[in-house]
């Protein structure tokens, strides 16, 4: 490995303060008809992304209630590392509310990191029924 360059180091543009819940390189598999990814595939990462901080604060199962906003703001590529940021910003009776930032890495060998989606998604926690589950309790 040449000794200037480190894999494990986080590159220029990416946040430095917190660590991502997923990362992921999308594949030929997750386009649309222009070429870029599918706005539901990275929808569905982005999904998955926020249940994470929930499952564990609610310390069991939850469900999406709501998609409170999503904003594509650049088209994400077949190659990109993309980086999912979940951060909890509001904790309700049953209900979690979390912001999720992505991030796309692209063109390796003139790196440049993209911001390319941010979205707030809500969580409840459920019971054994299926039903809504105040958050402390089991
Ligand atoms: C999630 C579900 C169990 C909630 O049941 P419900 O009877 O609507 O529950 P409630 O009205 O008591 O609301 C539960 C919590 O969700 C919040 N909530 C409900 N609708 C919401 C909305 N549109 N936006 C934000 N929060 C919402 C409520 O404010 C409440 O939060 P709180 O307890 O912290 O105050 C039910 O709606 C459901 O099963 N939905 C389908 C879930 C699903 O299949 N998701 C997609 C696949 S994961």
């Amino acid at each position: 490995m040449p000794a200037q360059i480190d894999p494990h180091a986080v590159p220029d543009g990416l946040p430095r303060d917190k660590m991502p819940v997923l990362r992921t390189v999308p594949m030929p598999a997750d386009t649309n008809s222009n070429g870029d990814i599918f706005g539901g595939w990275i929808m569905a990462q982005v999904d998955i992304a926020g249940s994470i901080p929930s499952i564990r604060l609610a310390r069991g199962r939850v469900a999406t209630v709501a998609v409170n906003s999503f904003v594509f703001k650049q088209p994400v590529s077949v190659g990109d590392i993309v980086s999912f940021y979940a951060e909890i910003t509001r904790v309700g009776r049953t209900s979690i509310t979390v912001n999720v930032e992505v991030y796309a890495e692209r063109d390796p060998e003139a790196l440049r990191v993209v911001k390319v989606t941010e979205a707030t998604l809500t969580y409840v926690a459920l019971d054994a029924q299926g039903k809504p589950r105040a958050i402390g309790e089991s």
